[in-house]
Order: C-alpha cells, then sequence, then structure tokens
C-alpha cells in the first residue's frame, strides 16, 4: 500500500468512527463494517482493471449518486454505499457515503454522512437529493428503508430530513425522530406504491417541491422554511423509472429518468397546476445501461442513478453512477466524469464533460487530416488505458467506419466504434444516427475498464465496462468498402487522480 493510500485509509476508519460517536449507534455495527471496508481494501488496491480517473470509494460497493451540491468552497456528491457488500446491492445496510472536490476531478472520500437506524427498524437508506432549506441550509431529502422480508409492501416506506453539524458537511444528524413525510400524512395517499423512494427537491417560483420514484409522479411542497413539514399538492407526468431529477435549464424544465437506458424530456412545469409537458426534445441521455446483464456479471453496464444541481457559476451538473463491473474484485461501482448540461436550439439536452477535466491531460498527440480508403490504420505512437481522444469523420463513401480502440498487436482483438451510415456501435452497443451534416464528432474517455464515449458534442453518450486484454493498448482507424475522411484526431495519455 502506498504511503497516501495508507494515509488515507487511516484517515477514513477514524473519521468513521468519529462521525458516528454523536448518534449513539452500535459501534459494533460500525466496527464490523469497517473491517469489512479494511479487508477488501488490498483487493482492490490490486486490481488493474479498477479505473484511475474516475472516482471510486476505496473498497466495496458503491451505487447512485444520491445527493449533489456545490457548497463552501466544495463540490460534494454523496453516494449509495455498500459497506458488508463487494458485489451486490445487497439490499440490507446501505448508507450514505460523502466524497468533495475542489475542481471536479480530484476528490477526496469522507467519513460516511448516515447509516440505518437498525434500532429504529431501519433496512437501509435510500437515494434522495440535498436542497438548501429556507436559511440557506443544506439538508438532505432521503427514504427510510423499513426492516422486513417485504420491503415493498404499500406505505411502509418514509421520507425522512437529515441536517449537517458543520460547514464542511461531515457529520450529519436526522431532523426530530420522525419522518418528514409518510404515508397518510397531510394528503399523502395511505396505499402509496411500496417503491415510493427517491425524493428529489426542486424549487419553482419560490416554492419548493419535491418528487419521487415509483409513486405516480407524486409532488408534495414544503410548508416551512427547513423543509422538515410537507403537503401532497399533486401528480406530475413522466416520472417513470428511478432517481427523477427535476430542474430547470434555460427556460425549459428538464425530467431525468432512470430508465434502462436513462432518458430524459424537455418541458414546462406549471407550479399553479402541478404539470409537467413536454414542449422540448425526449431521448435517451446514455445508452450504456439496458436490461440484460451480461452473464459473467450481476448488473448491466452503463450510467444509471444520476444527480443534477447548479454550481457557483450557475453551470447544471450531471453526476451518475457507472455499474456493471465483473464481481470478486474487492469493489464495485463508480462516479460517471462530471457533465455540464445545456439544451441546444433544438431543445435538445446536451452533455459536456466539464473542462476542469483537461488538467488531466498529459502528452498530446494528434493525426493530420487524411482520407481513409477501404483500410484500416494503426495510429502508431498513441497506446493507452486511460486515454482522452477528440476526433472527427466526413461521410464519404464507405459503407462504415471508425475506431478500434484497445487494439491488441496483432489487430486481432479491440473494441469497436463503428458507424454503419444508420447505426452507431460503441462496444456492441447499438445507437441509430442520422448525420445531416455528414459529420460524426466523438470524444471518447477510456479508463481501464471504464468508457465513457459522447457523440456529436455531447447530443447522446454511451458509458460502458469492458474488460479487454491488459495489453491491448492500441488505437485504429478504419474505412470499410469506400472513403472516409478523418477531419481532426488528437488523443491525451491521461493522469490519475489518486
Ligand atoms: C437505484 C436505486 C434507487 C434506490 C437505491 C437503493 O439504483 O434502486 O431507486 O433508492 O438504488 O440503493
Amino acid at each position: 500500500m502506498n504511503m497516501n493510500i495508507r494515509i488515507a485509509a487511516m484517515t477514513f476508519c477514524l473519521s468513521v468512527l468519529c462521525a458516528f460517536s454523536s448518534y449513539g449507534q452500535s459501534i459494533d455495527w460500525i466496527k464490523k463494517a469497517k473491517e469489512a471496508v479494511e479487508a477488501a481494501i488490498p483487493e482492490a488496491e490490486k486490481d488493474p482493471t479498477r479505473p484511475l480517473f474516475h472516482f471510486r470509494p476505496p473498497a466495496q460497493w458503491m451505487n447512485d449518486i444520491c445527493g449533489t451540491i456545490y457548497y463552501n468552497g466544495y463540490y460534494h456528491a454523496f453516494y449509495q454505499y455498500n459497506p458488508f457488500s463487494g458485489d451486490s446491492w445487497g439490499d440490507d445496510y446501505t448508507l450514505w457515503a460523502h466524497a468533495r472536490s475542489k475542481d471536479l476531478t480530484y476528490w477526496e472520500d469522507l467519513p460516511w454522512s448516515f447509516i440505518p437506524m437498525k434500532e429504529q427498524g431501519e433496512r437501509r437508506c435510500n437515494s434522495g437529493s440535498i436542497a438548501l432549506d429556507g436559511n440557506g441550509q443544506p439538508t438532505i431529502l432521503y427514504t427510510f428503508v423499513p426492516e422486513g422480508k417485504n420491503v415493498t409492501q404499500l406505505g411502509k416506506r418514509e421520507q425522512w430530513a437529515v441536517a449537517p453539524l458543520d460547514d464542511d458537511l461531515i457529520e450529519w444528524k436526522r431532523v426530530g425522530n420522525d419522518p418528514v413525510m409518510a404515508a397518510g400524512m397531510n394528503g399523502i395517499p395511505s396505499s402509496i406504491n411500496g417503491g415510493w423512494s427517491d425524493p428529489f427537491v426542486f424549487k419553482s417560483n419560490e416554492r419548493t417541491f419535491v418528487t419521487f420514484k415509483e409513486s405516480n409522479g407524486l409532488v408534495c411542497e414544503a410548508m416551512n422554511k427547513e423543509l422538515t413539514k410537507w403537503k401532497f399538492v399533486g401528480n406530475m407526468d413522466g416520472v417513470i423509472g428511478e432517481c427523477p431529477n427535476f430542474f430547470p435549464l434555460d427556460d425549459k424544465w428538464v425530467l431525468i429518468r432512470s430508465t434502462k437506458p436513462i432518458s430524459y424530456v424537455v418541458g414546462d412545469f406549471d407550479s399553479k397546476n402541478i404539470s409537467f409537458n413536454q414542449s422540448g426534445s425526449d431521448g435517451i441521455l446514455d445508452y450504456g445501461f439496458g436490461d440484460n446483464p451480461p452473464t459473467d456479471r450481476s448488473w448491466t453496464r452503463g450510467l444509471y442513478a444520476t444527480n443534477v444541481f447548479t454550481d457557483e457559476i450557475g453551470r447544471t451538473i450531471m453526476l451518475g453512477w457507472i455499474n456493471g463491473f465483473k464481481a470478486n474484485r474487492g469493489w464495485n461501482g463508480c462516479m460517471s466524469l462530471p457533465r455540464v448540461l445545456t439544451l441546444d436550439v433544438k431543445k435538445r439536452l446536451i452533455q459536456t464533460p466539464v473542462h476542469e477535466l483537461k488538467q488531466l491531460r498529459n502528452e498530446h498527440h494528434t493525426i493530420k487530416r487524411m482520407v481513409l480508403n477501404s483500410k484500416e490504420k494503426k495510429l502508431e505512437g498513441i497506446r493507452g488505458d486511460m486515454l482522452e481522444i477528440i476526433t472527427e469523420f466526413e461521410l464519404g463513401s464507405a459503407k462504415a467506419f471508425g475506431l478500434k480502440i484497445r487494439q491488441s498487436d496483432d489487430g486481432k482483438e479491440y473494441i469497436p466504434i463503428r458507424y454503419d451510415g444508420e447505426v452507431l456501435d460503441v462496444a456492441g452497443t447499438k445507437v441509430t444516427l442520422d448525420l445531416p451534416e455528414g459529420k460524426l464528432k466523438l470524444q471518447v474517455f477510456i479508463d481501464k475498464s471504464v468508457m465513457e464515449v459522447f457523440i456529436n458534442d455531447g447530443v447522446t453518450s454511451v458509458s460502458r465496462v469492458e474488460y479487454p486484454g491488459e495489453n491491448n493498448l492500441g488505437i485504429s482507424v478504419f474505412a470499410e468498402n469506400g472513403d472516409v475522411i478523418l477531419s481532426s484526431f488528437d488523443a491525451w495519455n491521461l493522469k490519475s487522480i489518486w
């Protein structure tokens, strides 16, 4: 273990104990969790496929990004974490973990923020969101999942509020001893769906609302500044899937839903009638997360469970969970690269990796404009498993063209990114694409087993988890049956953030 990691691990263990001392939580429970994480760290560290410029916890399982905020000089990302489980969500014990960053590139893992109150029958702490209350104080809203096999029983889940005890948002405490929303309370149906979860807070016209997954688009409104009293105000169309994110962007509202794959709708929100009507585009945000997990994995692979927030300079930023890693590696799951969200003239949602990531760029390689005619060209001197590539093709007569990345020296093994005039195939994920301007632009991040591919300036994306041979580090460009112009190609070897 190198020195930095040893120090980080020690700090992590100490801080876990410190952060919970004020809760009166069972030290036994935490001790076991801490031991499980410590035991998994060496395994995680020796895995050569673990990403190095994506954030992930020191070991064990992470899933959703469940709360994001820019506050007091830091970007904060809270995520679902299971300390006992290396390879699956585990259902039980999921807690809220915390990381922060000054620049959305280098992240620091922090003590867990809060854990299930086992003594109060809480099985796990589900996702939610974080928002500023009427006094400018951050508040987390999350879903309390009760113990019991039948955790999806109607009307059993509750929504709780949690408040920080310090300005660095390190220590958190539940607000009061009761839920702030529950079945039958203030107009919330008593037969609310058993999957009711993932409260996402949004503000419109000085009013604060919240919507959820699996509750028929239920919307509640805050009745006090502290966000601890809520009442039912209506139901909103379009809220399907999990982890809804609902936020204003320019003069529109955007609803992102964790469907399979993850999707979005652009529209207008009417806060008087609590209605959301589509008036812009809709589409797939990222094609990576499909319905069928590969046979060697328990989860499909790609981007899911996002969380959107606005930073101090007004950027709308999205973070998400990348999943679909193989089992038995001591860790599982990472955070996506932060993406800035904008709307284009057609009111489509555009995703752009934050500019801060440019600081990771090392050696720069560039290839001059060239015509590829029914051939494959290996790009000598550009190699790596931590790379950023920005390239543009101008369509010609070729039946298909594209890139081969992580290519073996004999050229036989590779990950394809191939366009055939209709469909862009990214490592097997198929994206139907119209290219009216006759150009295909790709921005590709490769980080060991993780790939994030932004298509045509971020009009859509594909995030994937792939396991090419460790020594497959080459890149080729190719055209099949005709020609294509490679109008630009830039690549950078990227640095590790650890
Ligand atoms: C999405 C999700 C959420 C839930 C959380 C539990 O991945 O199922 O809906 O709150 O995971 O960890």
